[in-house]
Formats: structure tokens, C-alpha cells, sequence
């Protein structure tokens, strides 16, 4: 693992399972036509902070786009196609969106995939995500595909139960982290936030978490 001294260089593919993969920089060469796509789905369905079936708000905002987004609420998680805070369709997902999450997905060994919904995190200085299994998708068979932009963030990286103990991978604007197969099902999560502001996006990293959800 790359330690904080040597940013790790764009094309290197570092694997954190038999089925789970940091890309490195793979995001970059799309950087110029992502981030005014989050502009216009955020005009659409802003970003918003949910509340847990536990009754917390989350400390990461969130958006979702595509055909299917998911939401929590004190009723649970679950995929909708309809944006509860506006009683429309989520926005389509950009082309751009739609082709990084495949090129990722095949660079990573898993071709032909498919996503039907992308959630869109933001998080600010002190947000994180608690460690928690991707299982609201009707199979498992396809892979998640989870891009990084703006500060860096320490991902936790976990095993088959939450008790394991999580690898920290420092994920740095243009990182990309696949897994599925074996690894799929994988306890995973962020580390709070520190505060370095990133040159183009400011006090806060966005997330892209695509799926086949439905
Ligand atoms: C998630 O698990 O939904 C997001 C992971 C991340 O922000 O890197
Ligand atoms: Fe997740």
C-alpha cells in the first residue's frame, strides 16, 4: 500500500482482494466532463442529507442519477426511481458517467457491466461513512465501481464481517475502487474527513458509486 509520503501514479492497479482493485488516476482523463455534469443533476435533485432507519442524518449529502437511486428513510434503504424531494424521475446518467463506470469495471476484469444507478456522495470536513455491506442490489453478480474527486479520503476497506479489521487506502481525485465476485459483499466505509482543500473542488470530495441495482 502506498504510504502518505508517495502518492501512488496514475495507471498503477494496486488489489485489495482476488476481486477488488484501486485504479489509480483512471478517472482523470474525464475530470473536464464530470464535474459540470454534477452541476446540472444537482440543479435538478441537490444534494441532501438523509436520515438513517435509526433516525441519524448522515453526515455525507447525497444525490443519486440514473434510472434507480437510492434513499434511506426511517421505513430503510431501497432503491426508487422516483426522487422522494421533488416526486420525479432521479436525472439520467450522463454518458460520461455511464461510460467511465464500464471502462473501470472492464479494467478491472469485469466486463459487461451495466449501471443503472449512480449515487452521488459529497463529503465535507469531519463527514465519514460508517462501515456497512453494498446489499440493497437484487444480485450480486455485478460489481461496484466507486470513483473519487476533490480531497483525498481514507477508504476502509473490511472483510465478510464488520468485526474484521478494514485496510486504510488513501484515495486520492481521480482514483477509481471496483469490487465484486468474492469480494463483493465486503464491509467497506470513510474515514472522517480531513481538511486539505483539493485546487478544483474545494473543502470536499465527491464520490460516484455505481451499481446494477435493479
Ligand atoms: C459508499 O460506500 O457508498 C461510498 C464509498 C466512498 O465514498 O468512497
Ligand atoms: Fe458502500
Amino acid at each position: 500500500m502506498n504510504g502518505e509520503l508517495f502518492p501512488p501514479v496514475a495507471g498503477e492497479r494496486e488489489a485489495l482482494g482476488r476481486c477488488a482493485f484501486v485504479l489509480r488516476g483512471f478517472a482523470l482523463p474525464y475530470v473536464d466532463a464530470l464535474l459540470p455534469a454534477i452541476l446540472v443533476i444537482e440543479q435538478d435533485a441537490p444534494f441532501r442529507h438523509m436520515v438513517t432507519p435509526g433516525g441519524f442524518s448522515m453526515s455525507v449529502a447525497l444525490t443519486n442519477c440514473g434510472a434507480l437511486g437510492w434513499t434511506t428513510d426511517s421505513r430503510g434503504y431501497r432503491y426508487a426511481k422516483i426522487d422522494p424531494d421533488s416526486g420525479r424521475p432521479w436525472p439520467a446518467m450522463p454518458a460520461a458517467f455511464d461510460r467511465l463506470a464500464r471502462e473501470a469495471a472492464q479494467a478491472a476484469g469485469f466486463s459487461g457491466f451495466e449501471p443503472d444507478a449512480c449515487l452521488v456522495n459529497r463529503y465535507q470536513p469531519d463527514s465519514r461513512l460508517s462501515l456497512h455491506q453494498d446489499k440493497n442490489e437484487r444480485d450480486y453478480d455485478a460489481p461496484i465501481v466507486s470513483v473519487s474527486l476533490g480531497m483525498s479520503a481514507v477508504f476502509l476497506f473490511g472483510g465478510h464481517e464488520r468485526a474484521d479489521k478494514a485496510m486504510k487506502v488513501p484515495l486520492y481525485h481521480g482514483d477509481v475502487v471496483v469490487w465484486g465476485g468474492e469480494d463483493r459483499l465486503r464491509y467497506h466505509g470513510v474515514m472522517p474527513l480531513k481538511e486539505h482543500p483539493h485546487p478544483l473542488l474545494g473543502s470536499q470530495r465527491i464520490n460516484f458509486t455505481f451499481r446494477k441495482a435493479g
